[in-house]
């Protein structure tokens, strides 16, 4: 092949290849474009905000009762919550996505509550359905200040159990597992935490108020995302009334039973 030749196709090549970098980039233009309106609109939108608020509601719930779970067993031996809490503290980046994507669902939560109440003060009806409006006020009061109060004790929470700034020598207890690893003594800090009684009865209202906002809150997710019908309200109200009631009752049971001396 000659050189002009060679010099002709590749100019033609690079011409081909250049008409299609054009093409995707328009494709992803439009895309992105498309995907941004579309976000916009439906987080404007009073159903996209329900929507945020049900999905961020439902990781959030998943998490609460994952950790009670992984609390329950400081009813087993100290090895057992002490190795569960080890291996978690050592997830590295993988607990860092975990936390970060916490982080996030609860200020998507938190602003979706905000434009919401908003919203809905803005359309409130003037005098007709009066009993109606004094029940919604109702609960989306109890859910305001139920979060408000969980919120803070997150807050505590952290500072107590996870920083441990509140308890600073909780920091310096360690413990050896049958195995030899040398790890954080997580139940001799919760046992330590909960001889406190002024601390355990702050968690046991706070974990009150939390089960009663799951209460509220796990019916009008289901109603957000529309898989709550007439026929199945009644035996969801009982499932959400249930699920409450046993949240309440095996995370109180933690402070408790440290408080009466059954774990120590
Ligand atoms: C009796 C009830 C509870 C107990 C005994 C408890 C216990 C603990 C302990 C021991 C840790 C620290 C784990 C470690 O770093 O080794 C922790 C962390 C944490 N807890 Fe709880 N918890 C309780 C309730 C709650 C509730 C109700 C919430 C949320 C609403 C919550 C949210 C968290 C969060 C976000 C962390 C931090 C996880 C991390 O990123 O390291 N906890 N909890």
């Amino acid at each position: 092949m000659g050189f002009a030749e060679t010099v002709g196709l590749r100019n033609l090549g690079s011409l081909e290849s250049g008409k299609m970098y054009c093409g995707v980039a328009v494709i992803v233009f439009s895309l992105s474009n498309f995907m941004e309106k579309t976000t916009a609109r439906l987080f404007r939108s009073s159903l996209g905000k329900k929507y945020v608020m049900a999905v961020s509601g439902v990781i959030l719930l998943l998490f609460v009762i994952g950790h009670l779970i992984g609390n329950l067993q400081i009813f087993a031996h100290p090895d057992v919550i002490n190795a569960y809490a080890h291996f978690l503290q050592n997830l590295g980046p993988g607990l860092w996505a975990v936390r970060l994507i916490l982080l996030a669902t609860v200020v998507a939560h938190i602003w979706s509550a905000v434009e919401l109440t908003i919203e809905n003060r803005r359309a409130r009806p003037d005098s007709y359905e009066v009993k109606d409006t004094i029940q919604a006020s109702y609960a989306s009061r109890t859910m305001r200040i139920s979060g408000f109060i969980v919120l803070a004790f997150i807050l505590f929470h952290l500072a107590h159990f996870t920083l441990q700034v509140v308890n600073p020598e909780y920091q310096d207890l360690y413990t050896e597992l049958a195995d030899g690893t040398v790890v954080h003594d997580v139940h001799t800090m919760m046992v330590a935490g909960f001889q406190n009684v002024w601390i355990s009865l702050f968690y046991i209202v706070a974990i009150g108020l939390l089960s009663v906002h799951l209460r509220h809150g796990i019916a009008s997710m289901l109603q957000s995302l529309g898989w709550r019908n007439r026929k199945i309200a009644g035996p969801l109200e009982k499932v959400s009334i249930g699920l409450s009631i046993l949240y309440f009752a095996g995370n109180a049971a933690i402070p408790l039973a440290i408080m009466a001396g059954f774990v120590s």
